[in-house]
Parts: C-alpha cells; structure tokens; sequence
C-alpha cells in the first residue's frame, strides 16, 4: 500500500489529479488506452476540477474510457448522480468524446436490470481480455463504506462484477449500482481519497487494517497484484 499525506484538502486535489494523470499516460504509453472508473462523494470534486483545469492540453483525452464505480440508481442530471459530477465537473470540460464515457444504464427498470447491463458493457469494453480497470477511484464513509458496498450487505459477497445494493447509509435513500470485489480487486490501481476530520478513524482502520471488510469495507479493497494508494489530508491522516 502506498499511503500520501498530503497538508490540505487543495493539496490532495492537486496531488491525485498528477498522480491520475502519471497513470493514464503511463497506460496509454503500454497499451494505447487508459480505463478509469470515477467516483462520488464531495472528496474527488476538486480532484476532477484540477484535472480539468491543469492538465486539459496533453493527457491524450482521446485515449481514456471513463465508466463510474458506483452510482445511484437517478438519471444523470439528477443531483445525485455521481456520473453527473463527474460529467460536470471533469468530463464536460476536457476533450472526450460521447463514446468514450460509459455511465450506468439508469434509464433502466431497476437499478438490478442496470446492474446487469452495466457488466455486459463492461465485459464488451474489455473483451476478449479480462475486465482490468488501469484505475479505480473510491472514497471511504465514516462507516467504513466504499463504492456502493455498505457493511454488512448482501453486494460484499457478490461475485458478479457490478451488483446493485438498497440504499445503504448515505442519504438520499435511492438504490444503487456498484463494482464489486471481484472487479475493485483485479484493477492495476485502486486510489482511495479522504478528507476532513470525520475520515480519520476509518483511514486509522484501513491503514491498521483493524477489521473485518463485513464491518469496514473499505478494508476489503486489496488488489492484486495492483496497487493500493491511499491520498488523504492533514486532517483525515491516520495518527
Ligand atoms: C457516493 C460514493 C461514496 C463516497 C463516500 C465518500 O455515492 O457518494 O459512492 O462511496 O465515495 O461516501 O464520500 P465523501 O467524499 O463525500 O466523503
């Protein structure tokens, strides 16, 4: 695991953002293409600002394939949309194109039917070669939960590669879809972000790994053999 502390919340945008934009160009330079998954939560938005801002030019957009870790199950203009941030703040503002970026199937009937969807695109993304992301983006909750994946819930023992979950402890209380274990852990890099006061505890227990992922399951992310990188603040640092 490698595990930055950086001084200040600006400090960890900017900071992720180099590190997103490293590991794109070094997987654009191995294989041609970069594939990322976005995430939600307040942590990332200044992340994706500054990748919009800073590093517009020459990150060779048109090789990335952007899909979202998790969503709720609300179209993407909806306030709650975690693809709509990301669209918002980050993909509406560098140069990439419709069919590079591939949200969840919300205009489904049920957040399982766009569970099931969202795999098949994922696997015809990837195929004939595995579902291996170059980059997956995660928060952590106060409670220990990442993605969609809420402890002690039914999606932490899915061995399909996107689930769908009930609401969980996060309001606004809509279902949603998530990557599961299975795809999290087969990932090349899997960076969690932090912020804030309220995330010590859990960073405390995801560096220390305290506990069990049914209670924590942010401790449940492990890939292999990628790597774990951890970027927090000042404030969200593990004592
Ligand atoms: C979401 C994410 C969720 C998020 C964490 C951390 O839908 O918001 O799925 O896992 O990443 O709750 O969010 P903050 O960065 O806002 O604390």
């Amino acid at each position: 695991m490698e595990y930055h502390i950086c001084e200040e919340s600006a400090q960890l945008a900017s900071v992720a953002a180099a590190r997103i934009r490293d590991i794109a160009m070094a997987a654009i330079h191995t294989s041609g293409r970069f594939t990322i998954a976005l995430t939600g939560g307040s942590t990332p938005e200044k992340t994706y600002e500054y990748l919009a801002e800073h590093y517009v030019n020459d990150s060779h957009w048109e090789k990335w394939a952007v899909f979202v870790g998790d969503d709720r199950f609300v179209p993407p203009d909806h306030t709650a949309s975690n693809f709509g941030m990301g669209h918002r703040l980050l993909l509406s503002r560098v140069p990439i194109e419709k069919g590079q970026i591939f949200p969840v199937p919300t205009h489904l009937a049920s957040a399982e039917q766009a569970a099931a969807e969202y795999q098949k695109t994922i696997e015809k993304y990837f195929s004939p070669h595995p579902c291996i992301f170059d980059l997956i983006l995660l928060g952590v909750g106060d409670d220990g939960h990442t993605a969609s994946l809420f402890p002690k819930a039914p999606a932490l023992n899915a061995i399909s590669l996107v689930t769908h979950s009930p609401p969980g402890t996060l309001p606004p209380p809509i279902d949603r879809v998530t990557f599961t274990y299975p795809l999290i852990n087969a990932a090349r890099h899997v960076m969690f972000m932090a912020s804030g006061e309220k995330k010590r505890p859990v960073i405390s227990d995801l560096i220390a790994r305290k506990k069990f992922a049914v209670d924590c399951p942010a401790i449940g992310v492990n890939p292999y053999p990628g790597k774990l990188l951890v970027y927090v603040d000042r404030d969200a640092a593990a004592t």
